[in-house]
């Protein structure tokens, strides 16, 4: 993987890591030392706004990330697009986004009073997946937003970084279960939404994921406990060309998605 990918995803896992203490943990677990192989991260934007889809790969594109899949979540009101770069050890990147205009005009309504807040020139940023939160926020708005929309909620407290990582379970050499197992003996909370594991085989991907950590956020008017981030385990195999599947699964991220919900 070349440096400039590497100055990508370093930043990225900072960030992540600062606020998903279990992953650390996780990382200590499964590679015992030995580094893990990221398979994929995952970014949320806003559509129709400066903080869409277009503008959250815009650093990728310029890195030699290509588009590839393109995914519709209609009942979460959200597409989604993944990248990949012709150096097949460069992590995947699955950028979704909330079609806004499918939204209450009260949700609508506070988000025009969010993104108002933004300097010019912010999609413009070549760090802009790892910008952070760019907006004061109060905690009757994180309520109302999530209560419409968990993934609006996460938006607009938690603002730009990475929702997840991704440990490659293929380069484990383990079985999903068995990684699943040794996560739940040691006491850490795996999401059940639509069972343990999502896809199978047949379908060349199979996902599992922690529930996020809660992690203390500073609101305008005080700090809360919220969901934050959460850690994705992924087994991928082989097309019949032999090139591992490199896709996603619509119905297995939808239900992914549910990883950060209020608990
Ligand atoms: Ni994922």
């Amino acid at each position: 993987m070349n440096r400039v990918i590497e100055a990508l995803f370093a930043p990225l896992w900072q960030q992540y890591l600062a606020i998903t203490p279990s992953a650390g943990a996780i990382h200590r677990l499964l590679g015992g030392g030995a580094p893990i192989v990221n398979d994929h991260i995952a970014l949320r934007g806003l559509a129709g706004s400066v903080l869409d889809l277009q503008a959250l790969a815009r650093p990728f594109l310029a890195a030699g990330y290509r588009f590839a899949g393109d995914y519709q979540f209609v009942a979460k009101k959200l597409d989604a697009r993944h990248l990949q770069h012709p150096d097949v050890d460069a992590p995947k990147v699955f950028i979704s986004e909330l079609k806004l205009h499918e939204c209450s005009p009260q949700l609508q309504t506070i988000f025009a009073r969010l993104l108002a807040q933004l300097p010019a020139g912010t999609e413009q940023r070549l760090d802009l997946p790892w910008a952070g939160r760019l907006w004061q926020l109060c905690q009757a708005d994180y309520q109302t937003l999530a209560d419409e929309s968990e993934y609006a909620g996460w938006v607009a407290a938690w603002g730009l970084r990475a929702n997840h990582f991704t440990v490659s379970v293929n380069a484990l050499g383990l079985s999903l279960e068995a990684v699943n197992e040794r996560l739940r003996q040691a006491g850490f909370a795996l999401n059940t939404a639509g069972g343990l594991i999502k896809g199978s085989p047949a379908e060349l991907l199979e996902q599992s994921s922690t529930v996020a950590d809660l992690a203390e956020l500073q609101f305008s008017d005080g700090v809360r406990t919220i969901p934050g981030c959460f850690y994705e385990f992924a087994r991928r195999y082989p097309q019949a060309d032999g090139q591992l599947y490199p896709g996603f699964i619509a119905a297995s991220a939808d239900k992914i998605f549910s990883s950060t919900d209020r608990r």
